[in-house]
């Protein structure tokens, strides 16, 4: 399903129910995951959880990230502030596919309070299986964004 050697997952309160269904849907793909949190329904600052997800996806190779808030816009606000991070917020399938081929996104932000949880699976699989299309002209406005 994916290249892709680890997934580091996590979201705020908001998205912990749907991270804690997203995360069995992968694992049941013998996936490899890391739940970076939150682990109960507590109120949490998206910003911290997208901090954690965002260093790790800097610090490693083929790995990928997933964030969860509400929306999906704190999340990848917060992410794209490091650099390297690519985070892209996603509502449908078609986004999840460009933001790979395109893109090169490296962490896809969810919102639960957008998607119900069949279609989040579905965003995250076409994600997951999709590859960068490395092709120059996108490399080039990739590397323009981290000047
Ligand atoms: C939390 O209520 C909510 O603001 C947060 O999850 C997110 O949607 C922010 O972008």
């Amino acid at each position: 399903m994916t290249n892709f050697k680890k997934i580091y997952i996590g979201s705020d309160h908001a998205g912990f129910e749907l991270k804690q269904d997203i995360k069995t849907y992968l694992e049941t793909m013998s996936l490899d995951i890391e739940d970076v949190g939150i682990f109960s329904p507590k109120t949490t600052d998206y910003p911290d959880i997208a901090k954690i997800v965002a260093k790790k996806i800097q610090r490693g190779h083929g790995v990928v990230g997933i964030l969860i808030c509400g929306t999906g816009i704190g999340m990848s606000m917060a992410a794209n502030r490091f650099k390297g991070v690519r985070g892209a917020g996603c509502t449908s399938e078609i986004m999840a596919e460009f933001s790979r081929k395109h893109n090169d996104a490296n962490i896809l932000c969810l919102g639960s309070r957008i998607l119900n949880q069949v279609l989040a699976k579905q965003i995250i699989k076409r994600f997951l299986e999709t590859e960068f299309e490395a092709e120059d002209r996108h490399k080039r406005r990739i590397k323009k964004m981290d000047r």
